[in-house]
C-alpha cells in the first residue's frame, strides 16, 4: 500500500499488527532498494519504507535539504502512521539519517540496523568531492554523475555478473529531479559527525557491511561496531556498498537472526 505523508511516498508491507521495520534508502536510490528485504521480511514484520524527499516519487521542492529535514521527515511519519518503537533499518545516507534520528529522537525506536554507513561527516576533501559533483550535474546534467557514482556503490561480484540489473538501476536513478539529488548532496555534505554519541547507543544494534564496500569499508564499520555497546556485525561476502542488493540472501539472513537474538 502506498501513502502520502507531508508530500512523501510511503509505502507499506505487511500485516499492521505486527512489528514494525522502518527503511531509509541511500543515495541516489529509492525505496525499492530494499525490494527483496521488504519481500521476505513482510512475512512477518510490517515494513515500511520511503522515497527521501527529493529521490524517487518524492517530489524535489527547493531542495534546500538538510540531515536536520530529513529527521523532521522521517518523524513525521513515524508519528503520522502512530508507529510504536519500529526497528530502524538505514543504508548508507540512509544510515546518517538512522544515527542522526539515534541522537534527536532515540526513544521512538526499539532497535536500528545500520548497513553500509558511517558516522564521521565528510571531510574537506568529501566536501569538495561533493561540491565537484554538484558542478558535474549542473553542466552535464543528471545521468552521467549517477552513472560513475552508481557503478562505484557497487562490488565485482555484482558488475561483472549482473550488469542489466545494474544498467536498470543507473537508468531509474538518471531519471529523478536533478534539484533533489542536488540537494541530497548538500545535506551529506553539512552533515554532523554522530561517532561521539555511538557510546550511547544502547538499542540492540546491527551491522551489516559488504566484503567489497569501497565507500564504508568493513575496517570502518567495524571501529563503528566497537563504539557500540550491544552491537553485532555482519560481513556479507560477494557484496559491495549495496548489499542489500548484491547479496539479499545473506543480508535478510543476518537480520533474521538479529531480531530472532533480540526477540524483536
Ligand atoms: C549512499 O549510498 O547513500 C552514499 O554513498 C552516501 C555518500 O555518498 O556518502
Amino acid at each position: 500500500m502506498k501513502k502520502t505523508i507531508n508530500g512523501l511516498s510511503v509505502y507499506l508491507s505487511g500485516n499492521n499488527e505486527s512489528k514494525t521495520i522502518l527503511f531509509v534508502h541511500g543515495f541516489p536510490f529509492d525505496h525499492t532498494m530494499w525490494q527483496k528485504q521488504v519481500d521476505e521480511l513482510s512475512k512477518d514484520y510490517l515494513c515500511i519504507s520511503y522515497d527521501i524527499r527529493g529521490l524517487g516519487e518524492s517530489p524535489a521542492g527547493d531542495g534546500q535539504y538538510t540531515m536536520e529535514s530529513f529527521i523532521d521527515d522521517l518523524e513525521m511519519i513515524l508519528d503520522e502512521l502512530k508507529l510504536d518503537k519500529p526497528i530502524l533499518c538505514g543504508l548508507s545516507m540512509g544510515g546518517y539519517i538512522s544515527l542522526r534520528a539515534l541522537e534527536r529522537i532515540k526513544e521512538k525506536f526499539s532497535a536500528a540496523i545500520l548497513c553500509d554507513t558511517k558516522s564521521e561527516a565528510d571531510n574537506n576533501e568529501g566536501k569538495l568531492k561533493r561540491a565537484a559533483g554538484i558542478k558535474r550535474i549542473i553542466k552535464e546534467g543528471l545521468a552521467p554523475f549517477a552513472k560513475d557514482f552508481i557503478t562505484n556503490c557497487f562490488g565485482d561480484d555484482f558488475k561483472q555478473s549482473r550488469k542489466e540489473e545494474l544498467q536498470k538501476i543507473i537508468e531509474k536513478s538518471s531519471q529523478f529531479n536533478p534539484v533533489g539529488v542536488k540537494g541530497s548532496l548538500l545535506a551529506m555534505l553539512s552533515r554532523t559527525d554522530t561517532t561521539i554519541s555511538l557510546s550511547n547507543i544502547k538499542l540492540p544494534t546491527l551491522i551489516i557491511c559488504g566484503e567489497q564496500d569501497a565507500l564504508t569499508p568493513p575496517s570502518v564499520m567495524k571501529d563503528m561496531f566497537h563504539r557500540i555497546n550491544k552491537a553485532d556485525f555482519v560481513e556479507i561476502p560477494k557484496a559491495g556498498h549495496m548489499a542489500p542488493i548484491e547479496n539479499p540472501q545473506m543480508v535478510n539472513k543476518a537480520i533474521r537472526d538479529f531480531l530472532v537474538k533480540n526477540n524483536l
